[in-house]
């Protein structure tokens, strides 16, 4: 339940001794309610740490070893030069280390706002934790990127779209009478690694969430995250002017439409004077939206922007849009809509788009917008929640993968040009930045249901302030404050995190296959999908035949990478030169293709499936190793779910490359254990 923020005792003499001290005189230079949730988190994290409860100081000078504040309320004790260097740090960045004054020496937290200060707060105690603090020493960061978000995919009744680790851990029914603790615990546990932003509600929007008995409820939740720097959002359902409002219309020209909308923006500031803005899903999966009334995009976000925009509210308008009569290869139909409309988006607008143009696949080459337009914001929608990995049985940390994307080279609007550049606005100039995680967490006593649920939480944190850490680093962090920093072995169980997401490719969807999963509830193979709406069925992305497999992306095929940069797309037209993890993503080629490794297609599949199932038994080898350092709790419930991993990998496996063979008419190679 305690997740990352599991404060244990530490063990390092000199740390714990030099703690102590600090400790011993805390002063804050000022109050406010952010100051309160540090004095909140300092209670619960040092007599754990130091077996003493923290001491405040009366009096900045005798009694105060350690000083806590912003830059405004320190600045006569610190010099122009650091108040310059914090000042570049922006309003969420902090700055820590010793400060002398008068013959004394200080450590000190200081940020430009008060939730600096917070995040530098939780920064030191997790550098306590790790046992890796050096009190000399000064560190300072700020975050990258500017809206730091989750989405929940939550529904009113409580049921999570995609979740899989209980309910929805918002208690409509109870609100706003009842506090569930757990709310302080949700805000502490984003705001320690910097999420600063939550939509509360699903993308397949209700409009009851905008009448003002619910508004009433989420200005309790507004009320509680505030101090911990997070604001509110909620997802807007295109037709509530229709539902709520009783018009004929949702028509975004409408004047009664948008009058309806500045009513109900008016009223939800009048209860949250922060409120964050709208999350939008329109003219996708079914949901409403402006081309009903034969409007674009723009027109319905910009209609939406213009009633918040006095309120300084935003509007995030999701791509993962598709519709078949656009074009019959779905990887280009967000493209296909947006692009044309760039610039049209008014500046409080931002595009979230997902990683990749299908949709949260276990690997996907980047989305083609990163980089196609010039004038529009963009940002980032990862999904944390592990609709097509796993679900909650599976152990697969996805800040590799994260990475990957981050780090691809999108050779627009620069030809050094990354995805992290982008959405971070180095390469764009865009002032407005976004990543987006979909949530994986509910009601579950550990918050995300497999234990390792809690690293990827982690993980889309980190990264969305820091779209350039290293996957490697943040597991190393994770899994020193889960498991603590002296576990013996604790490289062990980095190593399995770093090689989870590869071993789940591997037995899912290797060497550029995808959407090949289950209807609908995407658990578990199924390959063989077929009938209905050809872009929900398998044999639409896999294509196999006795001619061969894959989906051919090239100009001979539906051409979707020409909506990638040149440079990209001459490299990854040749199906010699393209990176094979994404080779049948975007080719069509005989089971007798020769690639790289000199095997043929045919054999190449088939080892990849047999490696994934061999990794997964190795990560249970791996972990029952470490039976006698790791807590029995977590030890059994990492246990018995890695079992239930390999024989899921098991399944995959043997039904894909069953099914596969029935068009491949080859044998199984030697060296594979054979499928059955
Ligand atoms: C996926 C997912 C849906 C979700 C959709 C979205 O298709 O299966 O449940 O609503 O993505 O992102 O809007």
């Amino acid at each position: 339940y305690d997740l990352w923020l599991d404060y244990s005792s530490i063990k390092t003499p000199a740390i714990r001794s030099e703690a102590e001290s600090f400790f011993s005189g805390i002063y804050f230079f000022g109050k406010n309610p952010t100051y309160n949730a540090i004095q909140f988190e300092m209670e619960k994290a040092i007599p754990i740490m130091i077996g003493k409860s923290p001491i405040y100081a009366t009096d900045r000078i005798n009694s105060a070893k350690m000083w806590l504040g912003t830059r405004e309320e320190l600045a006569q004790v610190i010099g122009l030069d650091q108040q310059m260097e914090i000042k570049n740090l922006g309003d969420e960045g902090y700055w820590m280390g010793p400060i002398e004054f008068q013959g004394k020496t200080y450590f000190s937290i200081i940020g430009n706002k008060p939730i600096g200060v917070l995040y530098g707060v939780f920064r030191l105690l997790q550098e306590i934790q790790r046992e890796q603090i050096d009190f000399k020493e000064e560190l300072s960061d700020s975050p990258k990127v500017k809206i730091r978000m989750l989405n929940h995919w939550d529904n009113l009744d409580r049921t999570v779209e995609r979740g899989y680790a209980g309910f929805s851990i918002w208690d409509w029914h109870k609100l706003p009478g009842y506090v569930d603790p757990r709310y302080i615990d949700y805000a502490r546990a984003n705001a320690s690694i910097g999420i600063n932003a939550v939509s509360l509600t699903n993308v397949n929007a209700n409009a009851w969430i905008l009448r003002p008995d619910f508004i009433e409820k989420v200005k309790v939740l507004a009320d509680i995250f505030r101090p911990y720097g997070i604001k509110v959002y909620l997802t807007a359902r295109f037709s509530a002017p229709i539902e709520l409002g009783g018009l004929e219309t949702a028509d975004p020209l409408n004047s009664e439409v948008a009058a309806f909308w500045k009513e109900k923006v008016g009223m939800i500031y009048k209860a949250i004077p922060d409120f964050g803005g709208f999350v939008v899903k329109a003219n996708s999966e079914g949901q409403p939206g402006p081309h009903e009334y034969g409007r674009n995009h723009a027109e319905g976000a910009n209609m939406l922007a213009d009633a918040l925009a006095p309120y300084k509210g935003l509007v995030i308008w999701r791509a993962f849009v598709y519709s078949h009569e656009i074009d019959e290869d779905r990887h280009k139909q967000a493209n296909l809509e947006f692009e044309p409309l760039d610039g049209k988006f008014k500046e409080n607008v931002i595009i979230q788009v997902k990683n990749g143009a299908i949709d949260f696949q276990p690997r996907e080459p980047f989305h083609p917008l990163f980089g196609a337009v010039k004038s529009t914001n963009l940002g980032m929608e990862f999904q944390i929640t592990q609709e097509y990995l796993g679900q909650a049985t599976q152990l697969v940390y996805l800040g590799t993968f994260w990475e990957e994307v981050l780090k691809s080279n999108t050779y627009r609007p620069k030809s050094s040009s990354t995805v992290a550049k982008i959405i971070d606005g180095t390469d764009t100039g865009q002032k407005l930045t976004l990543m987006a995680g979909v949530s994986n967490i509910g009601t579950d006593r550990n918050w995300t249901g497999h234990l390792f649920g809690q690293s990827n939480w982690y993980a889309f944190g980190r990264l969305a302030w820091d779209p350039y850490l290293s996957s490697e680093k943040i597991a190393e962090e994770w899994s020193e404050l889960t498991f603590g920093p002296k576990l013996s072995g604790i490289e062990k169980i980095q190593g399995i995190m770093i090689n989870s997401h590869e071993a789940a490719v591997n037995y899912m969807t290797p060497l550029g296959l995808h959407h090949i999963m289950g209807r609908s509830h995407h658990y578990g193979p199924g390959p063989w999908v077929e009938g209905g709406r050809a872009d929900w069925t398998s044999l639409y992305y896999h294509r196999a035949g006795s001619d061969g497999i894959g989906f051919d992306r090239t100009s001979s095929g539906s051409n979707a990478l020409n909506q990638y940069a040149p440079e990209i797309a001459e490299v990854w037209s040749d199906p010699k030169k393209i990176p094979e993890k994404y080779l049948l993503w975007f080719h069509h080629l005989p089971w007798d293709f020769e690639l790289k490794s000199g095997n043929s297609l045919w054999k190449e599949i088939t080892l990849h499936y047999d490696q994934g199932v061999k990794s997964s038994r190795s990560f249970l080898q791996t972990w029952q190793s470490l039976e006698n350092v790791i807590d029995e709790e977590r030890f059994d419930h990492v246990n018995q779910l890695l079992k239930i991993q390999i024989k899921e990998a098991e399944w995959w496996r043997n039904a894909c490359l069953l099914y596969f063979q029935t068009f491949a008419d080859r044998p199984f190679p030697s060296e594979i254990e054979q499928p059955e």
